[in-house]
C-alpha cells in the first residue's frame, strides 16, 4: 500500500494520456496553447509499465484524462492492456464528448463503465463561447449515447460568474428525466493564463442554496474519498453534486495521485511536479527503483494543498490541460 505521512492510503492515480485537446476551453487554457512534442509524452509501454508498478503497491483505480484521451492515437488498443493488468479494478475516463460517440460500443465491451463528461452549458451559441469551438452537436450526441448504452455517466458542469449561472437549475431539470449525475464544480485557478487565489463568488455553498430554493434536496451519503457531495431531488431519475474544487473540503480523505502527459508525478493538483517519471522508466530493469522514487515522493505530499499553493504563488498560470484535472 502507498500511504502518505498524513496515514492516507493512495489508490487512484489519474493518468493524462496526451495534453492535446480539440476545444479551448476558457478557464482551462488560452487559444494559442502551446503543446508538447508527441515524442515528449508517455509511450504506450512506458503507461503500462508504471501503472504494473503502481497496481502492484496498492493502486486500484485508474482515470483517463488528457486533455482530451480520444486525441491520443491508439487509445483503445491501450486502454485494453490497461485492463488487463493485475489489481486495476476500474478504469474511468474523463472526456469533452467531442469524439467520444463511436467509441462507446468498444469501451462497454473493455468493461469500462464510467464516464465523465465535461459540458458546461445546455446552449449551443454558449457552447461555442466557452469551448472556442462549434462542436456542441457532437458533445450532445455523445451524452444521449452513453445513456442509451447504459453507461454510469457524470456531466462535470464548471460554474463560472456571468458566463452559466443562469443554467444551473435547467441541469438540474435534466436529472428529471435522465439518470444521470450532473456535477457542479467550483472554478480553479488552472487556466493557463495567470490566475490568481483570489476566492470565488459562486463556491458550493451558494450553488447548493441556489438549486435548494427551487427543489428540495436530498443528501446521499458520501462514498469515501469521495470529491463530490450528492443529493437526490425526489422523483428524478439522477442526481446532483457538487464538488468543492476551489474550496477543497475533501483533501483530508484525498486518495489520488495525479501522472501528467510527460510523465511527472503530482501528488496534489496544487502541488508542483515532485517527480519526472519518464527518465526513470527508460530503465526496464529497476522497477523498485521507481517505486522507492514513487515512495519518497508520496511522503512529502502536502496535507493541505490549496494552503501551500496560496502561500508561495500569487498567479497561477499553469493550464488543467497539462495536469490532467
Ligand atoms: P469520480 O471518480 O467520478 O469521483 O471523479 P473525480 O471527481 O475524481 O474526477 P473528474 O475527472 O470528473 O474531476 C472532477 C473535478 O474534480 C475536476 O475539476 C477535478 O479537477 C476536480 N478534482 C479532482 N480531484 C481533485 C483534487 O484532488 N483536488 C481538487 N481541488 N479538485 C479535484
Ligand atoms: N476549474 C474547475 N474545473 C476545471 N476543469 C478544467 N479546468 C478547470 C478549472 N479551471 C474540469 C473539466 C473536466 C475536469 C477534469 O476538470 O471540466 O471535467
Ligand atoms: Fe479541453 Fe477539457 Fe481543457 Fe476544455 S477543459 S480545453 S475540454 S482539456
Amino acid at each position: 500500500m502507498l500511504t502518505d505521512a498524513h496515514h492516507r492510503i493512495i489508490d487512484y492515480v489519474r493518468l493524462a494520456v496526451t495534453d492535446r485537446c480539440n476545444l479551448r476551453c476558457t478557464y482551462c487554457m488560452p487559444e494559442n496553447m502551446h503543446f508538447v512534442p508527441s515524442q515528449a509524452l508517455l509511450s504506450d509501454s512506458e503507461i503500462l509499465r508504471l501503472l504494473q508498478i503502481l497496481a502492484a503497491a496498492g493502486i486500484s483505480k485508474v482515470r483517463i484524462t488528457g486533455g482530451e484521451p480520444f486525441l491520443r492515437p491508439g487509445l483503445l488498443a491501450l486502454l485494453e492492456k490497461i485492463t488487463a493488468i493485475p489489481g486495476i479494478q476500474e478504469i474511468a475516463i474523463t472526456t469533452n464528448g467531442v469524439l467520444t460517440a463511436p467509441f462507446i460500443p468498444a469501451l462497454r465491451a473493455l468493461g469500462i463503465t464510467h464516464i465523465n463528461l465535461s459540458l458546461d452549458t445546455l446552449q449551443a451559441a454558449r457552447f461555442q463561447q466557452i469551448t472556442r469551438r462549434n462542436r456542441f452537436t457532437a458533445v450532445m450526441d455523445t451524452l444521449h449515447q452513453l445513456l442509451q448504452h447504459e453507461l454510469h455517466t457524470k456531466i462535470n458542469v464548471v460554474v463560472m460568474e456571468g458566463v452559466n449561472t443562469d443554467e444551473l437549475l435547467d441541469f438540474a431539470a435534466l436529472t428529471r428525466e435522465q439518470p444521470v449525475s450532473v456535477r457542479f464544480i467550483e472554478e480553479m485557478p488552472f487556466n493557463g493564463q495567470g490566475h490568481t487565489f483570489s476566492g470565488i463568488n459562486w463556491h458550493y455553498q451558494r450553488i447548493l442554496e441556489h438549486i435548494g430554493n427551487r427543489y428540495p434536496l436530498h443528501k446521499i451519503p458520501d462514498a469515501p474519498h469521495a470529491t463530490a457531495l450528492n443529493y437526490h431531488i425526489p422523483g428524478h431519475r439522477g442526481n446532483i453534486g457538487v464538488i468543492p474544487a476551489y474550496s477543497r473540503t475533501f483533501c483530508g480523505t484525498c486518495n489520488r495521485i495525479r501522472i501528467s502527459a510527460t510523465g511527472s508525478m503530482r501528488t496534489c493538483l496544487y502541488g508542483k511536479d515532485e517527480l519526472h517519471i519518464k527518465p526513470l522508466l527508460q530503465d526496464t530493469s529497476n522497477s523498485a527503483l521507481l517505486l522507492s522514487a514513487i515512495e519518497a515522493a508520496i511522503q512529502v505530499r502536502y496535507a493541505n494543498g490549496f494552503e501551500a499553493a496560496q502561500a508561495y504563488q500569487e498567479e497561477n498560470r499553469e493550464s488543467m490541460s497539462v495536469i490532467g484535472g
